[in-house]
């Protein structure tokens, strides 16, 4: 796929096959998030991947009960890490900056699956303050978001989008 058919196919998909993602397709995304680009390239993220049934029940109710969640068979947990970031600069310009290196990394991911013809979808942040504990992580972490990864047994459906007159300024 080019890039343009690419984030064309992409869509937030909401329903899975029970058909596993494989560990060489969870590689490629763990490549293409490591392709990305981040803050003087420090990587300030953590990422987890859960297949677990019992860890992605949990994260799912945690997730305002969106019981769709529970049918991808994978899901991958992104975090900013403050601690990667702090090693370096201290609290210098620390605010959002690891939460958007996480924000890059799940973009990649979800980018990278549907080049593989996997479906995903972006699930928010719902389940912040109680993520890392369920997912026994240690550090300064924020919560990114949950990444759900799997077979669509759905398809795109149309979509409405604002358009660039409405969110474009130009200066001149
Ligand atoms: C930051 C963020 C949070 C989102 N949270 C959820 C969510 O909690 N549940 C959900 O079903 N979709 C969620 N989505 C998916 C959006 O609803 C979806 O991207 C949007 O409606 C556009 O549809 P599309 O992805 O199919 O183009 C989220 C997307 C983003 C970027």
């Amino acid at each position: 796929m080019d890039f343009f058919e690419l984030i064309d196919a992409r869509y937030s998909s909401r329903n899975y096959t029970s058909v596993d993602v494989t560990e060489e397709e969870i590689d490629q995304i763990l490549y293409a998030i490591d392709a990305g680009p981040s803050s003087a390239n420090l990587q300030s993220f953590k990422v987890v991947v859960v297949r677990d049934e019992i860890v992605k029940g949990q994260l799912m109710e945690a997730s305002k009960n969106q019981r769709w969640m529970i049918k991808a068979p994978v899901f991958i947990c992104f975090f900013g890490d403050y601690d990667n970031y702090r090693a370096k600069f201290g609290d210098y310009k620390i605010e959002d900056t690891p939460l958007q290196d996480a924000t890059i990394a799940m973009t990649y991911a979800q980018l990278a699956a549907t080049e593989m013809g996997l479906a995903s979808c972006w699930v928010a942040s719902h389940a912040r303050d109680v993520a890392q504990e369920i997912l026994g992580i240690e550090g300064d972490l924020r919560f990114a978001g949950i990444l759900t990864l799997g077979r669509a047994a759905d398809t795109k459906p149309r979509r409405k989008r604002r358009g660039p007159d409405e969110w474009t300024y130009q200066v001149l």
